[in-house]
Formats: C-alpha cells, sequence, structure tokens
C-alpha cells in the first residue's frame, strides 16, 4: 500500500518502518522536507515530501500530529474524500476547541469518507514490537468505513498484532480514546511501566 505518515515523531516513526518492513511504500508527510532531522530516514528508503504532495499521491494517511493541530492540517486537504485516514491521535490532553475528537475534525473538514480511529489505544513501544511472549498483543478500531477498517486490520496484522477488535462506528471515537487513557493510566499514573498492553481473552 502506499502509506503517507503525518507526524514522524514517536508513533510515526514506529508505524513507518514497521511498514517499511512488511513491504508498503512509505512517504512522509513534512512541514519542512528538507530539516534534518528526516536525514535518517531518507538514508533508509522513506520518502520525505510536503504534507499535501504525500497525501495527494498516497491511500492511506497515518496521521500522528497532536490532536490541536489536526484541524489546521484538515483545513488544506481538497480532493481526499476516499482515501482512508486513520487518525492515531489522543485528545485527551490536548483537545481540539471545535472538535470532540482529531476523527471528527478530519471527517468534517475534509469530507472523507473512510475515517478510522486506530494506533491511538497503545504505547508507541507496543507498536515497534507488539510481541509479549511469542504471541502479538491487540489493536482496537473504530468508525463508520468498512474499506477504512479492514484497511486497518490488515495494517496492524502487517506489525505483528494478533488481532483488530472492533470498538464501533463513529460514535466510537471518544470511548476508543477513554480507552487509550485507561493505557495511559495504567502505565504511566499508576506506575506499571510501559511494557504492558491490553489482549482480549475469549474462553
Ligand atoms: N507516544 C505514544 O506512545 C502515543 C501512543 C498512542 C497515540 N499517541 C498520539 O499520537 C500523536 C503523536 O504522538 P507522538 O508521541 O508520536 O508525538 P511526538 O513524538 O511529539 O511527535 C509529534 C509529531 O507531530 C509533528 N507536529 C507537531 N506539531 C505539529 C503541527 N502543528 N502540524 C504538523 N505536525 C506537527 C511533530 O513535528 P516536529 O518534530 O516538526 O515538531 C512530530 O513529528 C499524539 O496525538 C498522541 O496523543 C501517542
Amino acid at each position: 500500500m502506499n502509506i503517507a505518515i503525518i507526524g514522524f515523531g514517536n508513533v510515526g516513526k514506529a508505524l513507518a518502518y514497521g511498514w517499511q518492513k512488511a513491504g508498503h511504500t512509505i512517504r512522509i508527510g513534512a512541514r519542512d522536507p528538507e530539516d534534518q532531522k528526516y536525514n535518517e530516514a531518507k538514508r533508509t528508503g522513506l520518502e520525505v515530501l510536503e504534507t499535501a504532495r504525500a497525501v495527494n499521491i498516497s491511500e492511506v494517511i497515518l496521521v500522528a500530529i497532536p490532536a490541536s493541530a489536526v484541524s489546521h492540517f484538515a483545513q488544506a486537504l481538497p480532493g481526499v474524500k476516499d482515501k482512508i485516514f486513520i487518525d492515531a491521535t489522543n485528545s485527551v490532553f490536548m483537545k481540539d476547541k471545535e472538535f470532540p475528537t482529531a476523527a471528527d475534525a478530519i471527517r468534517k473538514i475534509t469530507g472523507a469518507e473512510h475515517v478510522v480511529k486506530g494506533f491511538n489505544t497503545t504505547g508507541f513501544e507496543n507498536m515497534k514490537d507488539p510481541i509479549y511472549k511469542g504471541k502479538g498483543i491487540d489493536m482496537f478500531m473504530a468508525g463508520d468505513s468498512r474499506k477504512g477498517k479492514e484497511t486497518m486490520e490488515k495494517l496492524s496484522k502487517d506489525l505483528g498484532f494478533e488481532n483488530c477488535y472492533d470498538f464501533g462506528g463513529d460514535n466510537k471515537f471518544e470511548l476508543i480514546e477513554q480507552f487509550a487513557m485507561a493505557w495511559i493510566n495504567l502505565a504511566i499514573m499508576q506506575g506499571q511501566g510501559r511494557d504492558i498492553a491490553f489482549k482480549v481473552l475469549k474462553r
């Protein structure tokens, strides 16, 4: 798949390199593609382009910037109705003034029909390496778009997650952010550490 990564920080890097390893074509959408911080990415074969250009030529757009910056990002994107957006952001600490989640902002501002929320419920270390004791941990997603969720499921399994559970439609965007908050609470506030993960067990 052709995937644009918006936000090349902890989450963006973990997903970009993981998907590159799995054989996908990765382009980083950057505010300044010539910035030296992208040198290492370029050396490993990742293409770094202006954000709008990267979005324009990609079928999947992974959003991993602060949630409060997503409205501004979305305003600069015409003609993206059929593209798949995966919103990995959490608004719990940095909320947009107008929209409850970044996924809502992308839906409303761009008119995109395939917006799915995922890769927000666990730490970036688990996205880099989702294998615990030889078994993949689970990923979770929400959104109305079937096509978006099929893509999200495939891309999470390409990284090594065992399952990608469906939380439901767009009306579960806020719930899946609360679920992320449960991980943050356990890992950071309650001191369990970031090497913890959620897995659904079935009898
Ligand atoms: N860290 C985690 O474990 C984790 C897990 C799940 C979800 N998330 C969510 O994922 C998102 C990214 O987290 P992160 O830890 O990867 O953050 P990070 O390491 O701070 O990286 C953020 C990236 O966003 C870019 N950025 C910042 N402000 C921007 C703006 N106004 N417009 C465009 N790009 C901007 C930064 O570029 P510059 O370097 O140029 O500033 C950087 O590449 C957040 O919404 C977070 O809530 C994080």
